[in-house]
């Protein structure tokens, strides 16, 4: 496991812009796993403004990690409207080469089961974006959720829908249900960069870096990764021992 400290917010953006950059460079048509939450909203600025320069997303897939079950995906609180509002929209990726899981499907189990095997049917992904929890959650695996899972409906902690509340207008408006790509998922991607910013995520940070790789810690499992990167900014490496 690689760790890069980044002096803030924006160079840890630009980092792991660099990153998206130099694969789409090697393999054009790259398939990205995609992560929502305010922690790669950075990154997306930096990819908008490259593309603006020149950098081509016409032939490249990707997978978003998870969105909330129960919203339709033209909610404003739904990963779908996010995705599109902070960087579909602004680069040239086909329509059809976007995959996120579809919150409002009728029968979850067999949407989870589409877009696993849609991730295979790609060839599976290049590269994994990740932010964390501050449960050291990743997607939406919260605690205790099996190293073997993969893409299935999952139930939010309190803390997350607590976390998660300042988006919508009052708590009880946040989804109890997500559907979120396994840990197994996760883990089978050929590289991970996790991206973590601000003092309260340093515990997590810590915990995931250099605690015991438990499930009661998502994201210690990525020690276990053979290509994963975490780019931090100075507040949410504050907890490592160095
Ligand atoms: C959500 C998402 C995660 C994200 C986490 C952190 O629960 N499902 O994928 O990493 O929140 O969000 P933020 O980046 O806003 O701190």
């Amino acid at each position: 496991m690689q760790v890069k400290i980044a002096k803030d917010y924006a160079e840890m953006s630009r980092l792991a812009a660099d990153l998206v950059c130099r694969l789409l460079e090697s393999k054009p048509d790259a398939v990205l796993g995609l992560a929502t939450g305010s922690t790669p909203i950075g990154l997306y600025e930096e990819l908008v403004r490259r593309h603006k320069a020149g950098l081509d997303f016409s032939r490249v897939t990707t997978f978003n990690l998870d969105e909330y079950y129960g919203l339709d995906p033209n909610h404003p609180e739904s990963y779908n409207y996010f995705m599109w509002e902070h960087l579909f929209s602004k680069i040239n990726i086909p329509r059809e080469q976007v995959n996120i899981p579809n919150g409002a499907a009728a029968d979850p189990e067999e949407e989870c089961q589409r877009y696993e095997a849609k991730i295979a049917a790609a060839g599976g992904i290049d590269l994994q974006i990740l932010g964390i929890g501050h449960n050291a959650h990743i997607g939406f695996n919260e605690p205790g959720t099996p190293f073997g899972s993969t893409t299935s409906l999952v139930k939010l902690t309190p803390e997350t829908i607590k976390a998660n509340a300042r988006f919508f207008e009052k708590e009880e408006d946040v989804p109890r249900e997500a559907i979120s790509m396994g840990i197994k998922s996760i883990m089978q991607s050929r590289s991970i960069i996790l991206l973590a910013n601000g003092e309260g995520k340093a515990e997590a940070v810590a915990a995931a870096i250099q605690g015991p790789v438990t499930e009661e810690v998502p994201a210690s499992v990525l020690q276990l990764h053979p290509n994963c990167t975490f780019i931090l900014d100075e507040a949410a490496a504050k907890k490592l021992n160095r």
